[in-house]
């Protein structure tokens, strides 16, 4: 047989395969990243054919050590990748039989390279689900942390982007908590899906050999095996999901870098982010980037990509296997890497955040951000809510040309748009006042937020590793 035609479905061929198509239907230069997972699932695989009386102790063990050592190659870097054996899975099968010989041949009974792909990606993803969790928990107990220790501290809040009311920093960092939260909880709930076992199915239809799923499913820590043949080797949902969870999570760390860039601002100046999450400019000396939120802003749209990809690829797909499922790595292991370098970059930035509590005082107390809390006032004094936000007005537009906030006025300046305003009015104009009086659960005050604090500490205690 040539050189070129694949050893292990060679038999039927005439001719070598065509050497661009060789190298055009090949996955090994990206696929090899499964290793470790195509050798954890054949010394399953094997483990159980023995157990059933498929093959001997003995070729087992010579099975398992010929693969054992594989591992140890390609982990020292001295294994030959070829792309003329296409992928990962033939890669090391052709390997175990050079070391191990006839035996090496018989590893493959019962399974085939459908299951086999769809098993490796599986175990993959929730290695890699696993390792993302931990990144994700570290930066939700961070965020945690900075909020309860800024629980106190008063910034602006905005709508439209314009100053709307004074909110707490900690207020603020615990909104997006909850985001994260959400994002969490959508991790682990694609991880349930993940940690299926398509191995049995084989090509499509299942297997002759009497085989035991179970024991496979429990040796590899899957919660089960695949419920039917046809849908496990072609169902991609799961990755589908992943990148839908990473797309929503991306979506939202781009918001929170957005704001991280608009506060290093000198405009807003509300915080500073330590030298080391930042670069300079080779031109203009004075610079400070925000390098790191712009990148995390910037790598959103390549998570979006991956799955419209991923989408489109399964689109229409008939049953069962189809070639289309390569395309389903590349796409797949770039937004695992993206999602996990991002939330890499954001647990160690975020507990570095500086806030500059003085500009953000100062911002706040600038954009007339009590006038609710003096309307409020009004309406507790009698006067009918739309008449109060009248009077609120007339006294922000006074204000504007006088340059003064409303805590800033007399009580006979702020006495010339309503009559019912006295004296205890400057208990709400105050910023302190105006944050410590949203005292219900979700709301502003200091003592709120040191409470939503400590449940989402407990929340997150409950949540972590919950799979
Ligand atoms: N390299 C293939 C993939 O990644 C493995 C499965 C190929 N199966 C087949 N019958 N061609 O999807």
């Amino acid at each position: 047989m040539s050189q070129a035609t694949n050893q292990s479905w060679g038999g039927r061929f005439s001719e070598p395969t065509d050497a661009f198509v060789a190298r055009f239907t090949a996955s090994v230069t990206f696929d090899q990243r499964l290793a470790r997972q195509d050798i954890q699932g054949s010394i399953a695989h094997a483990t159980m054919l023995a157990r059933v009386g498929v093959l001997t102790d003995d070729e087992r063990d010579t099975i398992i050590n010929g693969l054992t050592e594989i591992q140890g190659e390609i982990e020292r870097g001295e294994f030959n990748w070829s792309i003329p054996l296409e992928d990962v899975h033939m890669n090391i099968e052709a390997r175990l039989t050079d070391k191990i010989g006839i035996t090496g041949k018989k590893l493959h009974t019962g399974r085939s390279r459908n299951d086999q792909v769809a098993t490796d990606i599986r175990l993959f993803m929730r290695d890699e689900i696993d390792v993302i969790e931990a990144e994700l928990v570290r930066l939700r107990e961070g965020m945690i942390e900075l909020a309860d220790r800024e629980a106190d501290t008063i910034m602006p809040g905005f709508t439209h982007l314009q100053t709307a009311q004074p909110v707490t920093f900690g207020h603020h960092l615990l909104a997006w908590q909850e985001m994260l939260t959400r994002d969490h909880e959508r991790l682990l709930d694609c991880r349930k899906r993940v940690n299926v076992m398509p191995l049995g199915a084989a090509a499509l239809a299942g297997t002759t050999y009497p085989i035991d799923r179970h024991v496979t499913a429990e040796l590899l820590g899957f919660d089960r095996p695949a419920e039917n043949s046809l849908d496990a080797v072609s169902d991609r949902d799961f990755a589908i999901e992943f990148t839908s969870f990473a797309s929503i999570l991306l979506m939202h760390l781009s918001r929170m870098s957005e704001e991280l860039v608009l506060w290093t601002s000198a405009q807003f100046d509300f915080i500073d982010l330590p030298d080391r999450f930042c670069t300079g400019s080779s031109i203009m000396p004075q610079k400070k980037n925000p390098d790191v939120p712009e990148l995390v802003r910037g790598k959103t749209g390549r998570v979006y990509g991956h799955l419209m990809a991923l989408l489109t690829l399964m689109k229409s797909q008939p049953l069962a296997y189809n070639k289309d499922n390569q395309e389903d790595k590349e796409p797949l292991f770039d937004a695992v890497d993206t999602v996990r370098d991002c939330l890499k970059a954001f647990a160690d930035m975020v507990p570095a955040i500086e806030p500059k509590k003085d500009s953000m005082y100062e911002a706040a107390r600038r954009g007339f951000s009590t006038a609710t809390d003096l309307a409020d006032y009004l309406v507790r004094k009698g006067v009918a809510f739309r008449d109060a936000h009248e009077i609120v007005g007339q006294s922000v537009a006074y204000g504007l040309k006088s340059k003064k906030d409303l805590s800033e006025m007399t009580l006979e300046e702020l006495q010339q748009f309503s009559a019912t305003i006295e004296q205890d009015v400057f208990e709400v104009l105050t910023l302190e006042g105006s944050v410590a009086a949203r005292n219900h659960i979700g709301g502003t005050a200091p003592e709120q937020v040191r409470a939503a604090a400590s449940r989402a500490r407990e929340a997150l205690a409950a949540l972590k590793g919950d799979a």
